[in-house]
């Protein structure tokens, strides 16, 4: 249909090259309600009259609720094949109107931002969930004592609850994020045109409202050739996957034979076809693998607007596809991932034997040491360290097994003048379950503060959670006014038209 200076028509397998219209169907319904306020707004401004508005909305709308009618052949892209549509069904008089004081280039980032907007709120609903589930779970464990690791050695005595608690704190940053960025999403492009707008004094401010948009993307280059905040989102999205594969890693590990500290259920569970003993986290390890493909998206949509010059240039369509793609991807994530959560078994027990049996219980008595008779806590980190060299060659047995002999000949041999019953009591006394409860530092696994930090934390997700419900409600409130307004043309109702 555009073809003016080219001759003929373009050639099949270059069309086929060119075309975006399979990736454009995510974006059908924003494109259609974008040329609704449009066409809108040049009725308001006075350039569109009466029975052209009603013959272009009513199309319009005929398009909406009959998306079959849509004639996609030969088209390049969902905005030719909307306006070739339209042309068809009223004809080129009324139905070549409806593009003035437009471009596709303003109409594929307005397309974009408005689906980008809506999925953001989708997103951030299934992280809510997620975080809600976690929640629930550290709650249960606050008491729940395991060791924790580092370089995957036992390092300290924590507690479930506590290791719960550092991933919804890490996915409220996540989404701290992606809740700041819909701001930056949530302005209008529609106006800019091609790249410097139009003679025509267009009511920017007009659509963007009609559209729900808070304002519009002021400089018209600006607005056509820029892609950062989609590139931002996109990066908030693959920070949430990294998160997530993070946590589906320890689940991982946590679930093996060896660990045995949870056991994920049977529903999210595969087999294997030749072992028959086998119960597999595939759901997990897919997950992980997710996380690589949305970290690819990421990689390619930094490519693929790296140097681009300023003004619109086809290989921005290209990012359409991933776009699509890392948003899907995220949130199929975090429902798997909450179905996860939700029905993991958390087997206590087996925490509290890899606790009790752990000499990361270490730390605790060198703290206790160097605190409670003053020792140098070098010094009590040597005494910890020859203590547990000697259990371990004991057999690795639990310190609290060593003998008095055993303490006093390392405290002999570190110079320590300290009691060697005394020592030896602190050893014999410091369970999993001390370890924590006495831990007293700000973010500690001490349960009372995990107590009130999830009390604090559930309070902060249920006001994202009326946070974006407002935002869906003032989006849903625009489209339902805009769909009034139309109503109002294409429909008999014409007693409010302006
Ligand atoms: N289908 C294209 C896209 O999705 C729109 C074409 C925009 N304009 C142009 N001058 N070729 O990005």
């Amino acid at each position: 249909m555009y073809r003016s200076r080219p001759k003929g028509s373009l050639h099949k397998d270059m069309l086929d090259f060119l075309s975006s219209i399979g990736d454009d169907q995510e974006v059908f319904i924003y494109d259609l309600l974008g040329s609704q306020a449009h066409v809108l707004m040049l009725n308001d401004i006075g350039l569109m009259a009466y029975n052209e508005t009603k013959a272009i909305l009513t199309t319009l709308d005929r398009l909406k609720h009959h998306p079959n009618i849509l004639d996609t052949q030969n088209a390049e892209d969902i905005h030719e094949a909307i306006e070739s549509t339209v042309i068809k069904q009223i004809g080129m008089e009324i139905g070549g109107k409806m593009q003035i004081g437009r471009s596709r280039n303003d109409q594929v980032i307005l397309d974009i931002l408005m689906k980008v907007r809506d999925d953001i709120n989708v997103i951030c609903d299934s992280l809510i969930i997620l975080l809600q589930s976690l929640l629930e779970k550290a709650d249960e464990n606050v008491n729940t004592v395991m060791p924790l690791y580092t370089h995957l050695r036992q390092a300290q005595i924590g507690s479930y609850s506590h290791f719960i608690v550092s991933y919804v704190d890490s996915l409220l940053r996540d989404m701290e994020r992606l809740y700041t960025c819909y701001g930056r999403i949530n302005r209008s492009p529609l106006g800019a045109g091609a790249v410097g707008g139009s003679r025509i004094m267009l009511d920017r401010v007009k659509t963007a409202k009609l559209l729900g948009f808070s304002s519009v993307i002021e400089n018209s280059i600006d607005a056509t050739s820029s892609r950062d905040v989609v590139i931002e989102y996109a990066s908030n999205l693959a920070m949430i996957m990294l998160t997530l594969s993070r946590m589906t890693e320890d689940f991982i590990i946590w679930s093996s034979d060896e660990f045995a500290f949870i056991e994920i259920s049977d529903e999210y569970s595969s087999s294997s076809s030749s072992m028959p003993q086998k119960k597999n986290p595939d759901p997990l390890e897919l997950l992980r693998g997710k996380a690589g493909q949305v970290l690819g998206d990421l990689f390619a949509m930094t490519s693929i607007i790296k140097s681009i010059p300023s003004g619109y240039s086809r290989d921005l369509q290209e990012l359409k596809p991933t776009i699509w793609h890392i948003a899907s991807t995220t949130n199929q994530s975090l429902k798997v991932l909450t179905y996860i959560v939700k029905t993991i078994t958390v087997n206590k027990g087996r925490m509290l034997e890899a606790s009790n049996n752990s000499y990361a219980l270490s730390f605790d008595i060198a703290e206790l040491l160097s605190v409670k008779y003053g020792i140098a806590f070098r010094t009590a980190h040597k005494i910890m360290g020859l203590l547990v060299q000697r259990a371990v060659l004991k057999n690795k047995q639990p310190l609290r097994m060593l003998s008095k002999e055993d303490v006093r000949k390392v405290l002999e041999k570190t110079g320590c003048t300290v009691n060697a019953e005394d020592v030896s009591n602190d050893i014999k006394g410091m369970t999993p379950n001390l370890s924590i409860s006495s831990r007293q530092s700000a973010g500690s696994p001490n349960p009372q503060q995990v107590q009130t930090r999830v009390k604090l934390l559930r309070a902060r997700v249920f006001k994202y959670k009326e946070q974006i419900s407002a935002r869906k409600n003032s989006v849903s409130e625009a489209f339902q006014m805009l769909s009034l307004r139309v109503k109002k043309y294409s429909g008999n109702d014409v007693s409010g038209i302006r």
